[in-house]
């Protein structure tokens, strides 16, 4: 048996974005396994019973796993970086065998008596998690749900006792507490993905919990859709960079029949509404849907046109990485002649950014909030690398 200690100074968060104030493990994740070490213990050697949610890093999955001498956890993360992350964590420490990544819905969660959960930003990425736990785990399944006190809200018990008829929080410890939620109560359809018909854009979105805005339009996406006329008119292979509900993806595609987009985001949730959203515009057969880390499988060169509303936060942090790593990700991307557009808060000043890592970039226009720009990979910048 390994220390859990042991095990959780030695995680990473790579391919996650890393610095000083960025961590692979928190008291969030100390406590979740301590309050739940009785429920893991009992759920037995081959863990089975087991399933982990929306781990960050591998902190719950492989400090269980080593813990308990668990084997067959199932676990589902809705961010790439996590996943590829708990992979990596799990090799260094000889565990790769020992847990089975799954989508979540049934066979994630058939069975499971203990569940532990990082509690998701959203509340309605909860109210979809909470929904499949009660709807597919075992009657008597306990949840363990955790965050750190900045994060936890009074609606998340809500939205959990939406699911379950017992929820109550643990005593805090170290800014963190957890959420004790049992006894699944009778449902009726499942609530997602929801569908919004956006009729200023004639278009219907289709939504799963976590995934960003919800099934509505963010504000800063219909700035930067104001400007889609102008976009690189003779591009023929686009990009929506972090495509969230693939608005932007549906978007373009609607408005250029000879175009074709591939939308790639890290979120699972994000993936799933996007190809539903195509499928419900009928422009399937033109936009792809990728779960990628910013765009790392999309070969170099290879589109004319990258539209991008970025993100601002790293997981519950907010931090520029992401953004950054987008930005270089565009310029390797990009046909010479290429173009970013991009919208993002005026407060955040990427410009200089894009300017070094794409190209020549100018504002196309700027309101209270939200500034948007035009990037263009220049010739020179491509022979230069
Ligand atoms: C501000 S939202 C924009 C979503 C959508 N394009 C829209 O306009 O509604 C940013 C999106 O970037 C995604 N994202 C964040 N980091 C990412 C990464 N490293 N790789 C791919 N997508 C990422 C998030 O999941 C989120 O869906």
């Amino acid at each position: 048996m390994q220390e859990v200690d042991d095990v959780l100074s030695r995680l990473r968060r790579y391919p996650d974005v890393e610095a000083v104030n960025l961590y692979a493990v928190d008291a969030a994740d100390r406590l979740i396994l301590d309050v739940a070490a009785d429920a893991l213990a009992a759920a037995g050697g081959e863990g089975e019973g087991v399933a982990v949610v929306d781990d960050g890093y591998g902190a719950l999955t492989l400090g269980a796993i080593a813990t308990h001498e668990l084997s067959g956890v199932r676990v589902h993360q809705d961010l790439l970086t996590g996943e590829l992350a708990l992979a990596n964590n799990a090799r260094a420490l000889g565990l790769s065998d020992r847990y089975t990544a799954h989508a979540l819905g049934r066979r994630l969660l058939e069975g499971a008596r203990v569940v532990l959960l990082r509690l998701p930003r959203a509340l309605s990425g909860l109210a979809e998690i909470a929904d499949a736990v009660a709807r597919y785990a075992d009657p008597e399944v306990e949840v363990f749900a955790g965050a750190r006190d900045k994060y936890l809200t009074p609606a998340m018990n809500d939205v959990l006792s939406e699911s379950f008829a017992s929820v109550r929080a643990s005593r805090g410890r170290q800014k963190s507490r957890i959420l004790l939620a049992q006894h699944p109560k009778p449902l009726g359809d499942p609530p997602f993905p929801v569908r919004n018909q956006l009729d200023e854009l004639g278009l219907e979105v289709v939504a799963h919990g976590a995934a960003f805005s919800g099934p509505r339009l963010d504000i800063g996406t219909r700035f930067l859709l104001e400007h889609v006329r102008r976009m690189k008119p003779d591009a023929r292979e686009a990009i929506d960079l972090g495509c969230g509900t693939g608005i932007l993806a549906v978007a373009l595609a609607k408005a250029r029949p000879r175009i074709s987009v591939v939308g790639t985001d890290q979120s699972a949730a994000a993936v799933a509404s996007a190809r539903a959203t195509a499928a419900a515009n009928c422009v399937a057969d033109r936009v792809t849907v990728l779960r990628d880390d910013a765009m790392a499988g999309v070969a170099a060169h290879s589109a004319d046109l990258v539209v991008c509303n970025p993100p601002f936060h790293v997981g519950a942090a907010v931090h520029t990485g992401s953004a950054i790593k987008m930005f270089a990700e565009t310029g390797r991307v990009l046909r010479p002649g290429g173009e970013l557009w991009t919208v993002y808060n005026s407060h955040l000043n990427y410009r200089g950014v894009m300017e070094r890592l794409v190209g020549k970039t100018d504002v196309v226009a700027r309101n209270r909030k939200f500034t948007v720009t035009r990037s263009m990979r220049g010739l020179r910048d491509v022979r230069q690398e």
